[in-house]
């Protein structure tokens, strides 16, 4: 791997020292981490090189899935980090970086190879993309790439705006949308298996499939993201990208000579056959729900509007459900249904395929299932209905894969990272796919923005509205898998307060 300077604006935020040190860390600890390799960080905050190793430590010892026990390779892991300060908008600032990142090259004379990663607001983004070209900080002899989180836009038009502005200090080849729903091992693994597994590949279709299920249940509320979830729901921050980006990876057909990268063109080949939604009829295929008071894990809850910094009148979604079609050879009139949210009853984040042809001699419906656990568990199982229907839903899972030490997987963002620094973007969103993603949630966005669609409430800690259940019940089908309201449910590892936690 190429000698790498990597800039991280946001170097003293939330995201870093929960997901980006941790991952850096690990990569480094497998020997991923290029031979000659340092990292600037940067915010506004004071902080001396010193402290600031201090705080990436702090960090790794709360949230690195490795535990740090050797305090040798610890001290040359954190030799490598510096900070600068920097506020995003002051230009003399960015004058005052680029002599510190040419320092830091010569020091250890190592090409000007520079990924700038922006773990900041939205409102920075194109702020600091030009700077990073006026200063000269993106001309050097190397390569550059952009690594940028998320929102990527509020809506089509300032989606656009913004890859306007990015697309004039970097080309979309040197531009890494993260997606990190895209970093997790069985997503990834979707496409592994469709290029791998032949018989997959002749069960992916209207043929034999009935329809899809993708859901990402959260127990969690708006904890203290309300400014910006109030503004967002559930539609902007989960549905346009993430549960997109699952429907792509799990419709697309990716042959097996495909050459690596090649699989973006795939997903754009699905988003481009989604039937688009005429904003008028929008209630009919998608259910806007927003949670009441209730209860999670027996523990009582209060409802979205009487969360602090959310508008006791606020009709902002914080659970979408959606039946979408795939006008292509090979999906025309499967149904996709998907469906997130808030306050649900379980933590939980799954693909369900549900196959046709499995009709018992009583004539009812004994389907079976092939079901990708994505979150808090991994595995991908084939299910097969062991009993009659009369005596309910009993299967017996196989397991095709599952991880052999699930404490061991590598994090999402350390796949991400990873490919980041090899300048691999099969599994970053481009532009195509948020365009497209975009253009189909627009009339949903303009929709809700109108009231055309009705707000159903639900109660916390329920699976959202029935209204949810209605969309796939005039279909003949039901969603798999959850719990009956007095059946006990089980605290999963992993569900912490953290606003973000079903995003990982
Ligand atoms: N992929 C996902 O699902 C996901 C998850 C989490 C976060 N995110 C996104 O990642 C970004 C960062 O999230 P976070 O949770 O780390 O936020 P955060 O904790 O609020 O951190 C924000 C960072 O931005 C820096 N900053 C703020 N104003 C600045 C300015 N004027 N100039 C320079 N730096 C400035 C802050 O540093 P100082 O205060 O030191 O200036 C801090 O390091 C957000 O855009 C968020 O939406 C995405």
């Amino acid at each position: 791997m190429e000698p790498t300077t990597l800039i991280l604006f946001g170097a003293t935020g939330d995201l870093a020292k929960r997901k980006i040190y941790p991952a850096l860390y690990n990569l480094f600890a497998d020997q991923k981490l290029p031979p000659s390799f340092s990292l600037i960080g940067l915010g506004r905050r004071e902080h001396s090189d010193a402290s600031f190793q201090a705080h990436v430590e702090q960090s790794l010892r709360q949230f690195s899935r490795r535990e740090i026990r050797d305090s040798a390779s610890l001290q040359s892991f954190l030799t490598m980090f510096r900070y600068c300060i920097l506020d995003a908008g002051r230009k003399e600032d960015y004058a005052k970086l680029l002599q510190m990142v040419e320092e830091r090259e010569q020091a250890l004379r190592i090409q000007p190879n520079r990924l700038f990663y922006l773990s900041v607001g939205p409102e920075f983004f194109e702020k600091i993309a030009a700077h990073i070209q006026e200063s000269g900080l993106g001309s050097a002899n190397g390569w550059k790439r952009l690594v940028i989180e998320k929102p990527f836009g509020h809506d089509l038009q300032t989606a656009r705006d913004l890859n306007r502005k990015l697309s004039q200090a970097f080309t979309e080849r040197e531009i890494f949308r993260i997606d990190h729903y895209l970093g997790k091992p069985i997503v990834q693994k979707l496409e592994e298996l469709h290029q791998t597994d032949p018989l997959l590949r002749e069960l992916w279709s209207s043929r034999r499939v009935a329809n899809v299920q993708i859901t990402a249940s959260e127990t969690v509320g708006v904890e203290e993201r309300a400014g910006y979830y109030d503004q967002a729901g559930a539609i902007r921050d989960m549905f346009q990208n993430h549960m997109l980006q699952l429907l792509m990876m799990v419709a697309s057909h990716f042959p097996a000579d495909l050459p690596r990268g090649d699989g973006r063109s795939k997903k754009r080949s699905v988003m481009e056959a989604l039937r688009p939604l005429v904003k008028q009829n929008t209630g009919a295929a998608v259910i806007r729900g927003q949670y009441q008071a209730g209860e999670i894990q027996n523990t009582p809850v209060i409802g979205y509007t009487a969360e602090p910094g959310i508008d006791s009148a606020s009709r902002n979604d914080t659970f979408v459900a959606a039946k979408l079609l795939i006008d292509d050879d090979y999906w025309r009139d499967v149904p996709f249904y998907i469906r997130t949210g808030k306050r649900m009853r379980e933590k939980s984040t799954r693909i369900v395929v549900e196959f046709k042809d499995a009709k018992t001699k009583s004539g009812s419906r004994a389907p079976n299932l092939l079901v990708f656990e994505i979150g808090p568990d991994e595995a991908i199982t084939l299910q097969f209905q062991s009993k009659d229907s009369s005596q309910l839903e009993a299967f017996d899972p196989i397991r095709i894969d599952a991880p052999v030490s699930p404490g061991n997987v590598p994090e999402a963002y350390e796949n991400l990272i990873d490919d980041a620094l090899h300048g691999d973007p099969t599994f970053f969103a481009h532009w195509d796919e948020v365009e497209l993603s975009w253009k189909w949630v627009q009339p949903v966005l303009e929709a809700f923005e109108e009231n055309l669609v009705p707000l159903h409430l639900y109660a916390a800690g329920t699976y959202g509205p029935a209204e949810s259940d209605r969309l796939l019940a005039e279909d003949g089908f039901h969603w798999w898998f959850d719990i009956k309201p007095n059946q006990p449910s089980e605290q999963k590892e992993g569900e912490q307060s953290y606003a973000y936690h079903t995003n990982y």
